[in-house]
């Protein structure tokens, strides 16, 4: 007779079953930290950069479920309104808005703050969402290494045209979507745009160290303003952020090397759980200059802290935004 715990120690059985709960308690267990607590944002104002996909989307969803006023800036119009009318569709809030916005041109990010500032005289909270990684060499419209330019230089002005709300609707929040990538970058003192020699690689690191310095020194210079400002990493996330990764897309990466880290990848609900608790979390409301990864405070890589090299960033970002001049 076969009695149940005899069938259940058959090894055909039982071997699948260990590894298929150990494969699930990993993919559970990789998730990382989430963001629980109960908050009403009705009332409250959002930018949310590279909103119509991802963990920019995830994010938009939340806030837009709490009830939040949710600006979606985007580079691709259709897109965006695709992912807005789910969102809306989904939460019931009608206050969701789709606004055309391409970090990798100075001028689209004056018309799209110039535009916001038209139709809205607050702003609560920031997210620097939007990213590029591991792109062939590309240059922006004005010229910069796309990586560098997106993710830092588009970011540094759009949040500099927004200053002077955010300090009006203080207390006020800007969150910085960084990496631990940038634990392996370096700022390219002598050839930051990346002139002399390009490696897409090295070039998406520095983006990222970037976002950390840029956050560390503006907090410096908010002390006092009710703004506050932190990065994060959001954690090693399935998103189309690798659409661009060449690796990536080779047969050998899609049907063995993906399969095989999938119960190491959050899913863009999870990636999105840091961004969401930096941007909402009422005990974070005086806290600024930080680096979170899993919904906690975590320490930055030594370069982050080099506060010349954080000083220099600054100086080259308002040279090449034209900020310098005009303040
Ligand atoms: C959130 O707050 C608004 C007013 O500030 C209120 O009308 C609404 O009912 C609240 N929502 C929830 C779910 O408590």
């Amino acid at each position: 007779m076969c009695i149940f715990i005899d069938c259940l120690l058959s090894p055909v059985i039982l071997w699948p079953t260990i590894i298929a709960s150990a494969i699930y308690f990993l993919k559970e267990y990789m998730q990382g930290g989430k963001f629980t607590k109960v908050t009403n944002e009705t009332g409250k104002v959002f930018i949310v950069t590279g909103a119509n996909t991802g963990i920019g989307k995830e994010t938009a969803l939340e806030i837009a479920r709490r009830g939040g006023t949710v600006y979606m800036a985007c580079r691709d119009m259709n897109r965006c309104e695709k992912a807005r009318k789910e969102i809306v569709q989904e939460t019931n809030n009608q206050n969701v808005f789709s606004r055309q916005l391409d970090l990798s041109s100075l001028d689209s990010i004056r018309e799209f703050a110039a535009g916001f500032l038209k139709e809205q005289d607050k702003l609560h909270v920031l997210i620097n969402n939007a990213g590029v990684m591991r792109c062939p060499k590309t240059l922006t419209k004005d010229g910069f290494e796309i990586q560098l330019g997106v993710n830092h230089i588009g970011h540094f002005l759009l949040t500099h045209l927004l200053l002077d709300v955010l300090k009006k609707t203080a207390p006020s929040r800007i969150v910085v979507v960084s990496s631990l990538a940038h634990t392996r970058g370096t700022i390219n003192v002598k050839d930051l745009n990346s002139e002399r020699s390009y490696d897409e690689g090295l070039a998406y690191s520095q983006s990222k160290l970037a976002n950390v310095l840029f956050t560390r020194e503006l907090a410096k210079r908010l002390e006092g303003t009710g703004v506050t400002v932190n990065s994060l990493h959001p954690g090693v996330v399935s998103t189309e952020l690798a659409r661009n990764w060449a690796f990536f897309q080779t047969n050998l990466a899609k049907y063995v090397i993906r399969p095989a880290i999938w119960p190491l990848i959050k899913t863009p609900k999870s990636g999105a759980q840091t961004t969401i608790y930096a941007a909402l979390d009422p005990d974070l409301e005086k806290v600024t200059g930080l680096y979170f990864s899993d919904c906690k405070p975590k320490d930055v890589a030594p370069a982050a802290k080099d506060e010349k090299t954080g000083k220099f960033l600054w100086e080259e970002s308002e040279k090449w935004t034209g900020l310098g001049k005009s303040e």
